[in-house]
């Protein structure tokens, strides 16, 4: 079974997506780790954000791996590495860069193949895997995912200020918004669910639950 969470920045999809695979005992896929660990890498080889090709050149020689806690670019450890800020922000060059992306879809089917998994970032739903059992567009107020954003930057020891976190995060909405491939869209079918106010183990429980209603809906078919 594929279950698929989509939705923008800061909407709390990776902790909320790893909480409910670890609940259902699936497989955990932070596909947005992968799009940074490019990121990373082109940031360290001094990679020009001018030259899709050289981007392209380049994801296509990394090994990266996801394995639910830890991201690995090339064996080493980068899942601290690959939240820091400076990597957001260059993750715009692999995330605009079709055959990155091309790469990445390929990297994260082969992962999923014949597996149960839930899946999370901006395209799942509506690119990688179109025919998932279950779709979710979890989503947040701007202010909301901000405020949670700058939780997370304060934990790494960045000292951002709450209004620098917003608008860095209106610049990377509309760069998904935007994307000509693997551009942020509610997939069809896929059951929206907005975390505005909700304790994380509310979320989690929710979206338990709408599985469970689509287990009993599809048994008695
Ligand atoms: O979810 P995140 O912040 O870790 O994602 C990092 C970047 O990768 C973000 O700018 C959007 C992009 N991304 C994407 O284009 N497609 C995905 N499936 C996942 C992430």
């Amino acid at each position: 079974m594929i279950i698929t969470i989509d939705g923008p920045a800061g909407a709390g999809k990776s902790s909320v997506a790893r909480a409910l695979a670890r609940r259902l005992g699936f497989r955990f896929l932070d596909t947005g780790a992968m799009y940074r660990a490019v990121a990373l890498a082109g940031l360290r080889a001094g990679v020009d954000g001018s030259r899709p090709d050289a981007w392209a050149r380049l994801a296509e020689k990394l090994h990266i791996e996801v394995d639910g806690n830890r991201t690995l670019l090339d064996g080493e450890d980068v899942t601290a590495a690959v939240r820091r800020s400076d990597v957001t922000a260059a993750t715009r060059y692999a995330a605009d860069n079709t055959r990155v992306r091309d790469r990445l879809i390929e990297l994260q089917r082969r992962l999923a193949a014949g597996e149960d998994v839930v899946t999370e970032g901006r395209d799942q739903g509506t690119v990688a895997f179109p025919d998932a059992q279950l779709k979710i567009f979890l989503t947040a107020s701007p202010e909301e995912r901000a405020r949670r954003r700058l939780r997370d930057l304060q934990r790494q020891g960045e000292r951002p200020s709450f209004e620098a976190v917003l608008a860095d995060q209106a610049r990377r909405d509309r760069e998904d918004a935007a994307r000509r491939v693997g551009a942020l869209r509610r997939a069809p079918g896929a059951v929206e669910v907005c975390t505005d106010g909700m304790p994380f183990d509310a979320v989690v429980d929710c979206l338990v639950e709408l599985i469970n209603a689509h287990r009993r809906a599809t048994h008695d078919e």
